[in-house]
């Protein structure tokens, strides 16, 4: 064990101690670290935008626009989070699978009164045609750059449940549609279109699927800017991975690298003066614990561990069967120091909630007994944001264990008043 691992141990039982179970912690060292790697590959002036769905805790999002990063948004609730959380609207770029009219209203509100987002993706023509709609009726003398998500048609490396730009799936528009959107748009008061918008998938295993979800956006930027010098705007999305210790996948430098050979592609005029990518969980999956106490053991084929920690603070076990590493931080009532191999054997580790998808999967570890801590690893992505309080479980205390070793609240606990 490095004298980190140990340091967190620590800090992850005293925050169980101070706050309860299950805690949620997010270790602002390695989102420094995170955020670095991030920006190495994407320097400026590629734009980088938090994609906010990752983990929505405003004081996340604050750390996360220190760090370099701008915000990605899906929802006006997003939108609040992220201005909530210090980031201006001109540093917000909007999207999202589904915009009502009154979503759009909002935006084009905000480009009216001359505070527009950077920019609105745009999914459908239908989208297209609300949009125009509504800024007729009121966008007055403001502007507001739009760019018109493509779905590439590619098989992304990942769970299907992530494969967002696999053709045919509810995400983006075919290259046909994407143009004549653009049409519609260019004709509106007020609006430009800019560019266009991708996001291949999530948890991407390989670069695959992204460089060809790049290529066709670029192939097809190059065409529509023949005609609109203005349209020159690639928002790349996110998708760079961050795999449990038992896989391996590449980082975001190798996503990066692709890049320049595929512009020296292009002629000059015709490739994109802007890029963009919205990454959510390469920023911060690694930084989240969440921490759970033992409530039971017992023996069903095998040792079965019922934590007090589930798929109401962790869906993705249940969701996508995905795996995240478990590991104890007490051994019948002792803090874990070192525990060898040895001294580990199998556990299928369980949650509290009334529902058999919610499973933890198995691992490796030591003798527990009641009011033992473990720790959930890399659960700093689409846990917080994707939380219920299904089964009347108020939200769990967001805390931040800050460089110097303290700890500090980012979201109190919720309340049973909060509930129902
Ligand atoms: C459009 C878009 N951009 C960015 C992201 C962030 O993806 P990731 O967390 O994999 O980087 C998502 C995730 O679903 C997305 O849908």
């Amino acid at each position: 064990m490095t004298d980190r691992v140990v340091e967190i141990a620590a800090a992850l039982r005293l925050a169980a101690r101070r706050f309860g179970t299950p805690v949620a912690v997010t270790d602002v060292r390695e989102l420094v670290a995170a955020a670095a790697a991030v920006r190495a590959a994407f320097p400026d002036p590629w734009l980088r935008a938090y994609s906010v769905k990752a983990n929505d805790v405003a004081a996340i999002v604050a750390r996360v626009a220190d760090l370099g990063f701008d915000a990605n948004v899906v929802s006006r609730g997003e939108w609040a989070i992220a201005r909530r959380a210090g980031v201006a609207t001109g540093r917000t770029s909007i999207e999202g699978v589904g915009k009502s009219d009154g979503d759009l209203r909002a935006v084009v509100r905000a480009a009216r009164d001359g505070d527009p987002p950077r920019w609105l993706a745009i999914e459908s023509l239908d989208e297209a045609a609300a949009l125009v709609r509504i800024a007729r009726e009121g966008i007055g003398g403001g502007s507001l750059a739009v760019l018109f998500r493509l779905n590439p048609e590619v098989a992304p490396e990942t769970h299907h449940g992530l494969a967002v730009g696999s053709g045919g799936s509810k995400f983006g528009m075919t290259a046909d549609e994407v143009t004549a959107a653009v049409e519609v748009v260019a004709g509106a008061p007020g609006l430009a279109p800019r560019g266009i918008h991708l996001h291949v998938g999530s948890q991407l295993r390989a670069i695959d699927a992204w460089r060809d979800g790049a290529r066709r956006a670029l192939a097809l930027l190059a065409l529509v800017r023949g005609s609109r010098p203005g349209f020159d705007t690639l928002d790349l999305g996110g998708g760079f991975p961050v795999l449990p210790a038992t896989e391996s996948g590449p980082d975001v430098a190798r996503f990066a690298a692709l890049l320049p050979a595929m512009l020296e592609a292009i002629p000059a005029d015709r490739r994109p003066a802007r890029l963009a990518i919205e990454p959510g969980r390469a920023l911060v999956a690694r930084a989240g614990y969440l921490v759970a106490r033992v409530l039971h053991v017992r023996d069903r084929d095998g040792r079965q561990v019922i934590v007090d920690a589930g798929m109401t603070e962790l869906i993705r076990p249940a969701l996508y069967g995905a795996h995240h590493a478990v590991e104890a931080l007490t051994s019948l009532g002792r803090p874990v120091a070192t525990v060898g191999p040895a001294a580990l054997s199998p556990a299928r580790v369980e949650g509290p909630i009334c529902e058999s998808t919610d499973h933890l999967g198995e691992h490796g570890l030591p003798a527990l007994r009641r009011g033992d801590l473990v720790a959930i690893r890399d659960a700093g992505a689409y846990a917080a944001s994707l939380a219920s309080t299904y089964n009347g479980r108020p939200r769990p205390a967001q805390l931040l264990l800050e460089p110097d070793g303290r700890l500090t609240v980012g979201r109190r606990r919720g309340t049973l008043a909060g509930l129902g």
